[in-house]
């Protein structure tokens, strides 16, 4: 005949095996185990029939409560495991993490960014423009009339059935959008996309990037603009860097340089990468034309100012030494895992 104390002893068992359980699986083979149809339980309940007669209601009602704490703690614990997949059960906290690629910036944006950074750190502001501009603002204003070769050069996308509506060839629209809402002074530059029908080779794409920079003041001065350029060379290209500057022609400047850079693999004595002259070209610039500050309604009298615009992909492929555009385009993870 089974002893108050053995029913107590089964209980606290159960109690301890249930509180330890650390899964709904082994949960299940608990509850079977005491409240199933062949458990502990249901033995004790079945040995009752031998013990006296009058002892059988407080078995009885022991038994009964016993069942119903255990049924509880099992419901219980049951909650604490919610659904859990059978997967998410033997998770094993102690093990390296899954491997995620989480992608990478494309060189192009890594490049605009840092182009960003240098001029935002001495004190440029960042302005953008619409993509699709108007002939007035990629041409007219920027000193470029119609039937100047300087818009043959430039090969327009047209927009079909606007008329004057086009996307836009280079930043220096932005320029004029700025200026002629804006009082001077201010210093900005114009990061975004361009795009000109150019057929893709090795060194063209219909579409990619610049930045624009525009300086206005009431004492701005050619050498300001070296300053300025100098300083945003060997930010970029390291300190050794040496920069010159060549006289060159855009409508919307007077006088107008292109810049260069000493090549950086053969520190300016030639090679290959530089075509054996030393140097390197990177950006266009100069001083702002007195016509376009008259299209902007600024004062020629009161104020300056210089420009000058760069190819974001022409410096990645320097800094990067790659050699072909359609790289950036071609979406090949082996190319773009590498920056
Ligand atoms: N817009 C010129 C181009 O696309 C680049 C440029 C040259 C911008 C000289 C300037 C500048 O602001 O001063 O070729």
């Amino acid at each position: 005949m089974t002893s108050f104390q053995e029913y107590s002893a089964a209980e606290k068992q159960a109690r301890i095996s249930i509180e330890k359980c650390t899964s709904a699986d082994e949960l299940d083979k608990l509850r079977a185990k005491y409240l199933g149809r062949q458990g502990v339980l249901k033995d004790l309940f079945s040995q009752m029939g031998k013990s006296p007669e009058s002892e059988r209601p407080a078995r009885g009602r022991e038994l009964n409560r016993i069942k119903k704490e255990l049924t509880g703690l099992l419901e219980k614990r049951k909650t604490e495991f919610g659904s859990v997949s059978k997967k998410e059960e033997i998770y094993d906290p102690t093990l390296p993490p899954p491997f995620v690629d989480k992608g990478k910036t494309h060189p192009v944006i890594k490049i605009l960014k840092e182009v960003e950074n240098i001029f935002t750190s001495m004190g440029f502001g960042i302005a953008y423009g619409p993509d699709i501009e108007t002939e007035y603002y990629n041409f007219t204003a920027l000193n470029i009339p119609e039937n100047h070769p300087a818009r043959d050069m430039h090969d327009t996308f047209y927009v079909k059935n606007y008329k004057n509506t086009l996307l836009r060839t280079h930043t220096s629209p932005v320029q004029v959008r700025v200026m002629e809402k804006k009082k001077p002074p201010y210093k900005f530059i114009a990061p975004g996309r361009c795009y000109r029908r150019d057929t893709v080779d090795a060194s063209h794409l219909p579409v990619f990037h610049q930045v624009e920079g525009l300086m206005v003041d009431s004492n701005v001065t050619f050498s300001d603009l070296k300053g300025v350029l100098h300083l945003f060379a060997k930010r970029m290209f390291g300190t050794k860097v040496k920069i010159r500057f060549r006289p060159s022609f855009f409508p919307f400047t007077e006088p107008s340089a292109e810049m260069d850079i000493s090549c950086g693999i053969c520190s300016g004595k030639g090679c290959p990468a530089c075509s054996q002259k030393g140097w390197l070209e990177i950006l266009g610039a100069g001083m702002v034309d007195p016509e376009v500050f008259r299209y902007c309604g600024v004062d020629t009298a009161k104020w300056q100012g210089f420009a000058f615009g760069m190819g974001i992909e022409r410096i990645a492929m320097l800094k990067y030494d790659i050699h072909d555009l359609r790289l950036f385009i071609q979406n090949d993870l082996r190319f773009l895992k590498q920056f």
